[in-house]
């Protein structure tokens, strides 16, 4: 695959389904909180390396929206509330400010525009990531949802999105599923996500 770029803060990616695909268009948010990636201080590669894994693992059509902002809550927050609200997104995926430091502040963000919050993606990615780095207990990464979106938080660094993207999006297609949104059909050799017999399609 070739190199992904996303220089556009606003920008939109579509994407058409794999032929002989199962499902329907599902919109994905990719928001990347980080204050140097903003400053254009250096160039943003979470965002891209997001963008690559969707590309590779989901073979229904997607459409992708892309925000780059600073680590600062509100702008967090409204963001999330945009891309959720009015722009629809099913899935919204964060990277970066999980961790300690006073600018991390995207699980807080996370929480304060969710009804209900959905523990389990920030204990799995944590117990997948020490397998990488004894620091992923640095990471407060969360996940929720508001109205009938997902949202969860990935860790900044591009390495860290794709040791754990992987594996927890094998619970996200179902997930949408129980939240009323489209049916994800996924590249089953990339992602082998679960769904109980009773609702597969293929
Ligand atoms: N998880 C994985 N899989 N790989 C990593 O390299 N880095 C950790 C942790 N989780 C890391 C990881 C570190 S060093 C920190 S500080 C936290 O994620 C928070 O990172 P963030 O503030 O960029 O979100």
């Amino acid at each position: 695959m070739g190199q992904t770029r996303l220089d556009n803060m606003d920008s939109t990616t579509s994407l058409d389904g794999r032929n002989g695909h199962v499902g329907e268009l599902a919109k994905i948010g990719i928001l990347v909180a980080s204050d140097r990636a903003h400053s254009k201080e250096y160039e943003d590669e979470g965002g891209p390396a997001i963008l690559g894994f969707l590309k590779e693992a989901i073979a229904s059509p997607i459409e992708v929206h892309y925000r780059c902002i600073p680590d600062q809550q509100n702008i967090i927050e409204e963001t999330l509330v945009e891309l959720a609200d009015s722009t629809g997104c099913h899935v919204v995926v964060t990277t970066g400010g999980t961790g300690p430091a006073i600018r991390d502040v995207t699980p807080e963000a996370t929480k304060n525009v969710c009804e209900r919050m959905m523990p389990g993606f920030g204990e799995q990615m944590r117990a997948i990531s020490l397998a990488f780095t004894p620091t992923a207990i640095l990471s407060r990464q969360t996940a929720g949802i508001r109205g009938s979106c997902l949202i969860f938080n990935l860790p900044g660094r591009p390495k860290a999105i794709r040791e754990t993207i992987d594996e927890i999006w094998k619970a996200v297609p179902y997930c949408v599923d129980l939240i009323q949104g489209p049916y994800i059909d996924m590249d089953d050799e990339i992602c082998n996500a679960f769904r109980p017999k009773t609702v597969r399609r293929r």
